[in-house]
């Protein structure tokens, strides 16, 4: 499973990636605002970070002017995957966009028939909103679910990038399912490697080490 970053923020994007965990970044235009800086100067050092996908959502609403959007970001920079909202001209524009070799993650989708169009428009994304749906009392895994299932039914090439991710659970689900991508908020991500045994082991063992007097780095090893 890859997993991407879900933030426009510069510096957790930095540490993240110096852990070689992070295949890829999204954003949305509320993570950017929350930053407080520029759009394309964000985008910038973001594309410079990450190596894999960068997600930069447009914000027209009409065909002509997504398109024009679509392609503006797309140029910016050689990783950009275009961000399209899932309406109709949204759709539209993911299939001029994609058939002009442009990746498209198509956004804010909560049921499995939004997520069969962004395949058939030619997506090479789909971000299904797990926590949104939770929150609104729906189950998101279920949806995560039938889109696998969808997509291996008829070979779609799209992937599952499941989205609005809450828990190190939603995570472990998602894999379970096969889901492509996880896009994790880097809370979500950090938490993943906690576990109170590990801490507990570790502080044994170095414990039990500082009774032996002993370093590593120290000792006469004849090399
Ligand atoms: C990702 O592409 C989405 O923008 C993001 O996961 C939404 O998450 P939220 O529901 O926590 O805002």
């Amino acid at each position: 499973m890859k997993f991407f970053v879900d933030t426009a923020d510069v510096d957790e994007i930095r540490d993240l990636a110096a852990t070689g965990m992070v295949d890829g970044a999204t954003t949305n235009p509320s993570l950017v605002a929350k930053t407080g800086r520029d759009f394309f100067e964000v985008l910038r050092e973001i594309c410079d970070i990450v190596d894999g996908p960068v997600s930069a959502e447009v914000t027209a609403t009409e065909h002509e002017a997504m398109t024009a959007e679509g392609r503006k970001l797309a140029a910016f920079a050689d990783n950009i995957a275009v961000k399209l909202p899932m309406t109709w001209d949204g759709l539209k524009t993911c299939r001029v966009l994609s058939q002009s070799g442009i990746q498209v993650n198509v956004t804010l989708c909560f049921s499995a028939n939004q997520a069969l169009l962004a395949a058939k428009a030619g997506a090479a994304f789909i971000s299904p909103f797990i926590g949104r749906l939770d929150d609104a009392g729906h189950d998101g895994m279920e949806l995560i679910s039938d889109i696998v299932a969808i997509y291996d039914n008829y070979d779609f090439d799209t992937e599952v990038l499941v989205a609005s991710v809450r828990t190190a659970n939603h995570v472990k689900d998602a894999a379970k399912i096969g889901a492509d991508v996880c896009t994790l908020p880097p809370g979500v991500l950090r938490s993943l490697i906690g576990h109170p045994l590990t801490d507990k082991g570790l502080a044994a063992f170095l414990a039990d080490w500082e009774k032996t007097g002993q370093s590593i780095l120290k000792a006469e090893d004849g090399t």
